[in-house]
């Protein structure tokens, strides 16, 4: 009998061959012209908090990881802030291969990409969803029934919203990409505001 551990590895491990394998993806062939592969996901797939951002970029297309250049290291330094490691969390994205000159994910991408995510959900099956970006958030909103509170992201950032999928009472919380912070210095004060209330949410 596999234990629970190797249950969630393998199931796992399938999303990863099935994305491999993606030839319905628009993102396929530029993929593997580039060389570049799929970014499924890293982190523990017992985590409490899963991190959901947009698309990766180049230096995640070529390593497999998600959140390993200029953004993600916005993000480790606003786990410190928070004293959660990087490994005690999951972090995804909605679609997971690269877009062309890392322009905004289609909704036919979020669409296509979307189930991947949504069964990585039912595995770790999560206490808190922390989107990063308008993408992840509109689609996670949506996709826990809590669409009739979507508003904008300025409005939404750093509160918490509770839905009941599946698996379990879940917090949503959205925050701003942390890719603004490279450009704008008054969002990095804002997202060290919002991760507070992701510390808040798990020592509640
Ligand atoms: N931006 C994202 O949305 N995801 C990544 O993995 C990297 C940058």
């Amino acid at each position: 009998m596999p234990t629970d551990t190797e249950k969630r590895h393998d199931q796992m491990k399938a999303i990863r061959d099935e994305l491999l394998a993606f030839k319905e993806s628009p993102l396929y062939d530029y993929r593997t012209k580039n060389n570049y592969f799929p970014v499924v996901g890293e982190g523990s797939h017992t985590a409490k908090i899963v991190f959901i951002g947009e698309a990766p970029g180049e230096n995640e297309a070529k390593t497999a990881r998600p959140f390993c250049g200029a953004s993600g290291r916005i993000l480790d330094e606003l786990l410190n802030s928070i004293e959660v490691d990087r490994e005690d969390v999951y972090i995804t994205n909605i679609v997971k291969d690269r877009p062309p000159a890392n322009r905004d994910p289609t909704s036919e991408e979020i669409e296509l990409y979307a189930p991947f995510l949504d069964r990585q959900l039912a595995i770790i099956k999560p206490t808190v969803i922390a989107t990063l970006g308008r993408f992840s958030m509109a689609y996670i909103i949506n996709r826990l029934g809590l669409g009739d509170q979507l508003t904008s992201i300025s409005a939404m950032h750093g509160k918490s919203f509770t839905a009941n999928p599946e698996w379990g009472s879940v917090h949503i919380i959205p925050l701003y990409h942390p890719a603004v912070a490279l450009y704008k210095a008054s969002m990095k004060t804002s997202l060290l505001e919002d991760f507070k209330v992701i510390k808040a949410v798990i020592e509640s």
